[in-house]
């Protein structure tokens, strides 16, 4: 039994206190952990710094070597933390990352940024064309009354235009409502409702019972011009006719005029456009119908035909977005599919 003071240097109690120290700190799992290893076993009332303080009592001839040992020790213990502390920090930093993480190919649930619809655009491009020449835009009601849509245009009773099987009839049949047909109907309200001279555009949706193919939707839209004034010639109506082409289709695109027949136009004219930048080749294609204002519409509205005369026009909407963009098939443009809509960018 040994009678050796408390804290009396040997060999056994420094390598004791350094095997306590390497296994504390070889256990600790997290910075904190450490940090307590590293008080316990290094600070002040810990066996090595008590051993370390008992260096003062040892006999001058044994200073170094005690010295050594002991410094040796308090080596090999801060070097195990050094260590230590490397690989926690390591360890941690990792964890943080990992909790962290973001997967940018994770689906989102921010919702998508849709887009404005191509018809929707073309329409509002039609409208600033007409408003930069000082005209106005007009509108009407989709329901309309057979008497605006066929008996003020000058159509007879029994037009065939008026049969079930092209106009959707409106319950009950006695009221006389349809889904108007075309935009002419807006001929008739502008010249009842504005005072002349008129210079407006309808832009807007019609109704017809055609098929849902390629090249017809049951709904379409079209625009409408009307011009009523003093000495208005069909040289008015041609010349508009080639500002429009060229403003939708460019500097070479012009009109031509093939004789027709509508009720409420006289003479009537259909309206080929001359499309320099078609796909697969310059060529005609038939845009819409118009017309000078048959005097007798001029005069179901109270105006006289002896003082006043008018043009008209009409053309479709979708028509014109598929020789302007080579869209294949009208119904991509019904069908709402954004995708489509995309393309066309978010021009306003
Ligand atoms: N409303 C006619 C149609 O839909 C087109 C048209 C408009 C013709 C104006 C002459 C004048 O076919």
């Amino acid at each position: 039994m040994s009678d050796a003071p408390e804290n009396e240097i040997t060999p056994e109690a420094v390598n004791a206190a350094v095997d306590a120290a390497l296994e504390a700190i070889a256990a600790a799992s997290d910075s904190a952990a450490l940090k307590a290893a590293r008080t316990a076993h290094t600070a002040e009332g810990s066996p090595l710094a008590r051993l370390n303080a008992s260096l003062r009592s040892v006999p001058n001839e044994r200073k170094a070597e005690f010295g050594q040992l002991v410094g040796q020790a308090r080596g090999r213990v801060t070097q195990a933390l050094a260590a230590r502390e490397e690989e926690i920090v390591a360890a941690e930093t990792a964890a943080r990352l990992e909790a962290e993480r973001v997967d940018i190919t994770a689906i989102t649930s921010r919702t998508r940024v849709g887009a404005r619809h191509p018809l929707t655009l073309l329409q509002e491009q039609i409208g600033d064309i007409f408003v930069g020449m000082g005209w106005e835009i007009a509108e009407g009601p989709e329901l309309e009354h057979e008497w605006y849509n066929f008996d003020a245009l000058n159509f007879d009773v029994d037009h065939p235009a008026r049969q079930m099987q092209d106009t959707f009839f409106v319950d009950p049949v006695a009221r006389h409502l349809v889904m108007r047909t075309h935009t002419s109907p807006v001929q008739m309200r502008s010249m009842l409702e504005r005072d002349l001279p008129i210079y407006v555009v309808c832009p807007g949706r019609v109704y017809r019972t055609d098929e849902f193919d390629a090249t017809h939707l049951p709904v379409f839209s079209q625009f409408e011009g009307l011009v009523v004034d003093k000495g208005i010639t069909m040289a008015h109506l041609k010349g508009t006719l080639d500002h429009i082409a060229r403003m939708l289709f460019g500097p070479e695109a012009k009109t031509r005029f093939r004789a027709n027949f509508f009720p409420f136009t006289e003479p009537s004219a259909e309206l080929d456009l001359w499309h320099p930048t078609f796909k697969g080749g310059a060529r005609w294609i038939e845009w819409g119908g118009c017309g000078m204002v048959n005097p007798n519409v001029l005069r179901a509205a109270g105006i006289d035909p002896e003082e006043y005369s008018g043009f008209a026009f009409g053309m479709g909407i979708e028509r014109t977005l598929m020789f302007r963009s080579d869209v294949q098939d009208m119904r991509d443009m019904a069908e709402g599919d954004v995708r489509f809509s995309e393309q066309f960018g978010m021009v306003v």
